[in-house]
């Protein structure tokens, strides 16, 4: 295996077995995950802890050009000089019960669910509201090299990209730091301007997306001290990166991403008001009022599952429509294309995610009297003009399916249907103004008779390009 693996060219993750040597596997890896579970008297190889985790919690990364050879009651690991090595055993804190579906249809529904208690473990001891102080003990950056950051950039995929381009908005408005949120398989190929006084994040719930680890090598190939956030302990990007913000979301079976998106938000949160206060851009007692409302989150969303039945209602209504539109602006654009990828990915609806004031610039010709519109109509600084953006489309006779601050009157005058989220900062409202989203693409989908938890042509990790 070991003179194989140099002639292979591609990305993979070998178990080999042979007829001659019955009870021995032999694993190698390269730019793919495979995890060695360290058992009593057995050992396995997997690609993700979940599927190990109802056997053991301890587990060994394997490292690109390395191998391994496993009986029941040994694991021995080579280097790529295939010379015996000794490898870390991480213990994986995830609760077997959390791999399954514990009574729920989906795991996409429980995982929505899960979201107050995912959110309550990623602020555990992470606030000192007193002292107006964030303790992030794994963000390996020294204070004199965040005071003296200069750019920002934050690299991801998918739902975390959307979790990413909210985090620009913190960063520019909080920290007045310039930010770029960038696409990692755009970002890797289209040569972005780095200095050593800029820091890249880059976000991943599984800390193996094959673009998002190539942005994180680049970027620190360039100099940059790198910070990933991630909910997979152990995972390459928690291994290869200069600092670390866990997203203690436990594990994400279902391919659509719920629980790590929200948690994704909160780590950006917690990262921003860290940044702040080092770089004394938030005062203690501005930190001390968004720690509080940050600590109000996982109870304002319980209250917003409870009405999980009606939003279930509204996607009756409207579950054989053939496209959907979402609109949002400023900081819940990003909430408008991620309940648009929810939606897609899950239903097989084409959905179009749009920033609002972009609607006369084109897509205002899609809307007609069978086009659901889904507005973030949100209380702040853009709640009036997305509320023109809503009559423009009445006026289209789109359906008005609107997202709204509970105690606002006028929403129900101009929308069809509107789901009601709780009050908070405008900072902190994409964390609930998703959480109904994702409800009605679940239900959508749930009618459709999708298959939710593994939707067609995709995976959960994207480990190849
Ligand atoms: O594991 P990652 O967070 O790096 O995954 C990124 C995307 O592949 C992922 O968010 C994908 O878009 C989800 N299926 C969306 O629900």
């Amino acid at each position: 295996m070991q003179e194989a693996v140099k002639e292979i060219r591609g990305s993979y993750a070998l178990g080999v077995m042979s007829n001659d040597e019955p009870g021995v596997i032999i694993a190698a890896r390269k730019d793919t995950p495979l995890i060695i579970g360290v058992g009593k008297n057995e050992n396995f190889i997997a690609s993700d802890i979940p599927a190990i985790l109802s056997r053991t919690r301890d587990i060994i990364s394997l490292d690109d050009g390395e191998t391994a050879m496993l009986t029941n009651s040994d694991i021995k690991v080579f280097d790529s000089g295939g010379k015996n090595i000794k490898k870390k055993i991480t213990r994986i804190l995830w609760n077997p019960k959390k791999a399954e579906k514990e009574g729920y249809r989906h795991f996409m529904l429980k995982e929505i669910f899960e979201q107050p208690r995912a959110i309550e473990d990623t602020l555990r001891g992470k606030l000192d509201i007193d002292n107006g102080r964030i303790h992030l003990a794994d963000i390996g950056l020294s204070p004199s090299y965040v005071r003296n950051i200069k750019k920002i950039f934050i690299v991801a995929c998918g739902t975390a990209y959307h979790a990413g381009m909210t985090g620009k908005f913190l960063i520019e408005k909080i920290l007045k730091i310039p930010c770029e949120t960038d696409i990692a398989s755009e970002f890797r190929y289209r040569e972005p301007v780095m200095n050593k006084n800029n820091l890249a994040v880059i976000i991943s719930q599984s800390g193996e997306t094959a673009d998002t680890l190539a942005a994180l090598r680049l970027a620190k190939n360039a100099g940059l001290k790198t910070l990933a956030i991630c909910n997979v302990v152990g995972s390459s990007a928690a291994r290869e990166a200069h600092g670390l913000i866990y997203t203690h979301a436990g594990p994400e079976i279902g391919v659509a991403s719920t629980k790590a998106f929200t948690t994704q938000l909160i780590a950006l949160y917690l990262l921003v008001l860290y940044l702040g206060r080092v770089r004394k851009a938030v005062s203690r007692e501005e930190a001390k009022k968004i720690m509080t409302a940050l600590l109000r989150l996982p109870h304002q969303i319980r209250t917003i599952l409870k009405k999980d039945k009606s939003i279930a209602a509204v996607a009756k209504k409207y579950y054989r429509k053939n496209a959907f539109l979402y609109l949002g602006r400023n900081i819940n654009f990003p909430i408008a294309l991620e309940g648009a990828l929810k939606l897609k990915e899950i239903s097989y609806i084409h959905a179009e995610g749009y920033a609002a004031g972009e609607m006369k610039h084109g897509p205002i010709a899609l809307i007609d009297k069978d086009m659901p519109v889904v507005a973030i109509a949100a209380q702040g600084k853009v709640y009036e003009k997305l509320i023109s953006n809503i009559q423009e489309a009445r006026t289209r006779k789109g359906i008005i399916l609107a997202v709204a601050t509970a105690g606002d009157k006028l929403i129900s005058k101009i929308a069809d249907e509107v789901f009601f989220v709780p009050v908070t900062s405008e900072e902190l409202s994409p964390v609930l103004n998703v959480i109904p989203l994702q409800l009605l693409s679940y239900y959508i989908a749930l009618y459709r008779h999708c298959d939710i938890d593994r939707p067609r042509n995709l995976a959960k990790s994207v480990v190849v390009e």
